[in-house]
């Protein structure tokens, strides 16, 4: 079939260094960038390659032999782009892409174009922005290190003598100033919308997972498509968080988040952070695993870790899924299933297929009561305005007056308690 020229024509190769020491499994790992590549919604992925390694060659990553069987390969192909599901020197990027005349992407490249494909908040677009060419200017200098060229003695750019390398560097950093400046107006937005989503009187259930692992099929499935269409309530919130109604009747905001993976960039935490503020602010956390995966128990350690280091701590509640239980064999999907049974908070499920998902809803429902709690308030009369928000968060059970002032007893979440205190 005649491929549409707009799409870019990508071949991913996963380079197996046997002297790595941090070596994963080369088929579930090229898998792993096969599905990155897709994830990127301009790129056809037209072939993918594990290349085995004794050790990186110093200028072009790989032994001779294979550049010349690569090249043919791309050339056959009309392959554009190569994804090289590693670190690529600036130096071994240059000789390949001469080499084979197609350009190259590094992991750290391709992870950092999927979050600005994916990166939802202003500020995330921005943090993956100021990322991006943070990554760029280390490149830049190495590369040009030894080509640096004088720019010629005009002085209209730069003062003389300066170099070409130097001039982009300032480039660079005149835009990561502007870029900065930025960020900082939409963090004061982002305030303003807290505020907006504060006015939510529901707990927030945040869907967290390694990529792939599932989260927004069953995001797609719990929510359906046009649950919030007419609300105007939620008309500020993020497209990508959506009410459910729970079994027993309470209602939950159930948002879907960036997955998760490996060797994520240094210069992305930051960008990671911004896309998952959501995250932080959730009252109950489910972790999505896809439990059919060679790595799912590494691939739940990296989301667990990066959990940790984004502030999330174990006190906040949490259910694990093990999804896509369908994809199992019949022995070890019942073994799956009567294991999770016997687990606090475990529940095997498939998104796909819907299996387990009424016990799951009502296991949120149960958990969401447990971190809701009951306390007696007073207020003075003065404070009009704390006591409407407690009636329009619907948190009042009971209310007395006398010469005081009123008595309150509410029944609400750890998080509504913080936002009552944090009101003025
Ligand atoms: P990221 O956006 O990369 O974080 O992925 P995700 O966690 O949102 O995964 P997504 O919902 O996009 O699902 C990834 C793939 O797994 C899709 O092809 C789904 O159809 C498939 N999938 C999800 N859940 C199930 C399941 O229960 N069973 C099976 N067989 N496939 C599933």
């Amino acid at each position: 079939m005649e491929h549409e020229r707009s799409r870019t024509r990508a071949w991913v190769l996963h380079p197996d260094i046997k002297s790595d020491s941090a070596r994963r499994d080369p088929i579930p790992a090229l898998e792993e960038a096969v599905s990155l590549a897709r994830a990127l919604p301009d790129l056809d992925v037209v072939g993918s390659t594990i290349v085995r390694v004794d050790r990186a060659k110093a200028g072009f990553l790989f032994g001779s032999g294979k550049i010349e069987e690569l090249k043919a390969r791309f050339a056959a192909d009309d392959v554009e782009l190569v994804l090289i599901d590693g670190a690529v020197t600036p130096v071994q990027q240059r000789n390949l892409e001469k080499q084979w005349k197609v350009k190259i992407l590094d992991r750290t490249g391709l992870i950092l174009e999927i979050f600005s494909d994916r990166a939802r908040t202003r500020e995330g677009v921005l943090q993956v922005e100021m990322a991006a060419l943070s990554y760029q200017r280390t490149r830049l200098v190495r590369a040009w290190t030894h080509l640096e060229r004088q720019r010629g003695g005009l002085g209209f750019v730069g003062g003389p003598g300066e170099t070409q390398i130097e001039a982009d560097r300032r480039a660079i950093d005149d835009q990561l100033v502007r870029l900065r400046r930025q960020l900082d107006k939409v963090v004061k937005t982002r305030e303003l919308h807290r505020k907006a989503r504060a006015k939510v009187p529901y707990p927030i259930v945040a869907l967290v997972g390694y990529t792939n692992a599932g989260k927004s099929t069953l995001f797609n499935r719990l929510t359906g498509a046009d649950v919030m269409a007419k609300d105007m309530l939620f008309a500020t919130l993020d497209p990508t968080m959506r009410r459910v109604e729970l079994p027993d009747g309470p209602e939950v905001i159930l948002s879907d988040t960036v997955g998760f993976i490996s060797d994520l960039p240094t210069q992305l935490v930051a960008a990671f952070r911004a896309t998952l503020e959501e995250v932080l602010a959730a009252d109950l956390i489910v972790h999505v695993r896809d439990i059919s995966h060679a790595d799912t128990v590494s691939q739940a350690e990296d989301v667990e870790a990066i959990l940790t280091s984004l502030g999330v701590d174990e006190s906040r509640p949490r259910i694990e899924l093990w999804n896509k239980i369908d994809l199992l064999p019949e022995e070890e999907r019942e073994a799956a299933v009567a294991r999770a049974a016997r687990e606090e908070g475990v529940f095997a499920i498939s998104a796909l297929d819907g299996t387990g998902l009424p016990e799951l809803l009502d296991a949120i429902g149960h958990l969401l009561q447990g971190v809701r709690r009951e306390e007696e308030l007073h207020l003075g009369f003065q404070d009009g305005r704390k006591r409407a928000w407690l009636f329009q968060q619907d948190v009042v059970q009971e209310e007395k007056q006398d010469e005081a002032g009123f008595h309150l007893s509410v029944i609400w979440t750890d998080r509504q308690k913080a936002q009552f205190n944090s009101l003025t």
